[in-house]
């Protein structure tokens, strides 16, 4: 009897939890790469993932860096870096079409070829410049991207800009993205007005700012793409009078409706919220201003979840983007199909206004009712388009780059071998999915000058959590 109750007590525990069993059947990628630059051995990062070694090359403009004077706790991926004097590449290959997401890591560690030498480099992705002029920022950062792929291959150059610069890299992750993240369709927002935008998924996309509202960081460790979701305080505005709220709830993620890949528990769990307050509808709204940069479009995906409502149909809002209303009378309880706590997201592409700032805002709707809650929001995601020459940084075209360093030193040669090994490659992989094996395939160099093709793939490389 004891025992009975005890179960039914610990069910009871266990489902107001974000249930374990649904966050173990994680997304696994087609395409796999962690790559752990600068080093011949493979290392871990702080979500526990296999970053593969990097070969040591016999070029002399090709080098490994250590950091001497590591910063204590930082992950081993931070530590080693690969260098370059002359133009080198990545090749990957892929086997899923479609949306990709690329994460480059650097650490400009102090280091005595850092000191000697100027970084300055430039980053191409599948021709689109995705960095110009880089010179690799101070502490550690990560720059993340979504390119669509339709080619066998991703290919990932680094340029020094003049013959004395170089660049480096720490890390570099390349995984296929769920086919439901970037879809095809949002709203366009220019001139007051709102209308379609078709063609979303085929445009790079570099994230400029992905928020938790109203809720703590979130680490690659606890997100279902790897992702860091950082506070909203610093980005909201100091007059905006809003509650915080927290649920211990589950998420209810719906078939055909937003999934974890998209955002994850912790995301959706923490929002912002304004209240009706003395039986009235409140006339506050919140806003938050977020840095962006002059001459890009950008994508701005907002995340519903009606974590605070006591129960459906009370929950009505107004959104706005640089002041221009976006979305009148948001009424979630009928998007979500009447389900509680269910995710919900919309995304707009805001027209570029020079101003160099971009206001979001959630306020009452004219549906808005006392004794409820007026407006709410879990999560702000915002993604810099690139520009018309295929740029995510500067007026300048891949092409235009590529011809600044003379030819001959871009190995620009498909080795037949590396196709061959890659079909191999893909059986392999195919059957090592299929028993579910946790080790890991090294990939091998071949010594084609400046370039580096990934012939295979790890099965696993996701580590698994806990
Ligand atoms: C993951 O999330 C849990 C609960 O939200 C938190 O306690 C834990 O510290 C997080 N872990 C990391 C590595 O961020
Ligand atoms: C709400 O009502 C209380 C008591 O009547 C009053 O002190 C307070 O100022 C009111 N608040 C607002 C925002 O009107
Ligand atoms: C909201 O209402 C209060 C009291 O009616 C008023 O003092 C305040 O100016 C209003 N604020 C806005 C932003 O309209
Ligand atoms: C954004 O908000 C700030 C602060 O309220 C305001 O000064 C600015 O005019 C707003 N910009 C736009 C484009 O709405
Ligand atoms: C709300 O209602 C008023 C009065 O009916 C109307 O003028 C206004 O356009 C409506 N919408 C908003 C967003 O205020
Ligand atoms: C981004 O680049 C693609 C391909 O070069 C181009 O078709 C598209 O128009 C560009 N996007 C913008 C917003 O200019
Ligand atoms: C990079 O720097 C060079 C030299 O300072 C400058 O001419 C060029 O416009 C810069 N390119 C970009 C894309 O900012």
């Amino acid at each position: 009897m004891a025992l009975l109750l005890l179960s039914v007590v610990l069910i009871g525990v266990l489902s107001t939890l974000p249930s374990p069993s649904l966050s173990l059947s994680r997304f696994s990628p087609v395409d796999y790469f962690l790559v752990n630059c600068g080093s011949p051995s493979d290392s871990l990062d702080q979500a526990n993932r296999l970053f593969l070694g990097d070969p040591k090359s016999s070029s002399p403009w090709f080098f490994h860096l250590v950091d001497p004077n590591p910063v204590p706790g930082a992950p081993d991926i931070y530590r080693t870096a690969s260098a370059f004097s002359k133009p080198y590449k990545y090749v990957f290959p892929v086997r899923d079409r479609g949306t990709h997401v690329l994460r480059l890591h650097f650490n400009r560690f102090r280091s005595s070829a850092f000191d000697r030498s100027d970084v300055e480099f430039h980053v191409l992705i599948d021709g689109f410049v995705v960095l110009s002029n880089f010179t690799g920022g101070h502490g550690a950062a990560i720059k993340e991207f979504f390119i669509w792929v339709d080619k066998d291959e991703v290919v990932v150059h680094f340029l020094p800009t003049t013959r004395t610069k170089i660049g480096f890299v720490n890390a570099i992750e390349l995984l296929s993205s769920p086919k439901d993240l970037i879809p095809d369709v949002a709203h366009f927002v220019g001139n007051g007005e709102v209308v379609d935008f078709e063609g979303l998924n085929h445009q790079a996309l570099e994230v400029a700012h992905r928020l938790n509202v109203g809720g703590p960081k979130i680490t690659p460790f606890n997100d279902s793409l790897w992702r860091t979701w950082v506070p909203d305080d610093e980005f909201l505005l100091s007059s905006s009078e809003s509650e915080m709220v927290y649920s211990t709830g589950r998420i209810q993620y719906r078939e055909g409706g937003v999934s974890r890949e998209v955002g994850p528990d912790n995301m959706y769990s923490s929002a912002r919220v304004i209240r009706s307050v003395n039986q009235s509808v409140s006339n506050i709204s919140m806003t938050w201003v977020l840095p962006v940069v002059r001459g890009h479009d950008y994508l701005v995906r907002l995340h519903f979840c009606d974590i605070a409502s006591i129960s459906l149909g009370l929950i009505y809002f107004n959104v706005y983007l640089n002041g221009v209303l976006v979305y009148e009378n948001l009424d979630l309880t009928r998007i979500v199909n009447e389900v509680l706590a269910s995710p919900y997201y919309v995304d707009f592409i805001v027209e570029d206004n020079g101003l160099q700032i971009m206001n979001v805002s959630i306020g009452p709707s004219n549906y808005s009712l006392p004794h409820a809650v007026d407006g709410i929001l879990n999560g702000i995601e915002v993604m810099k388009l690139n520009n018309s020459m295929g740029s995510l940084d500067g007026e300048v075209c891949a092409g235009f780059l590529l011809r600044s360093w003379p030819r001959g030193n871009i190995g620009l040669l498909v080795p037949l071998i590396a196709l061959m090994c890659l079909l191999l490659g893909i059986s392999l992989v195919k059957h090592m999915r299929a028993i579910q094996v946790s080790s890991t395939v090294a990939w091998t160099k071949l010594p084609t000058d400046g370039k580096e093709v990934f012939e295979k793939q790890a099965a696993s490389q996701i580590a698994e959590k806990i």
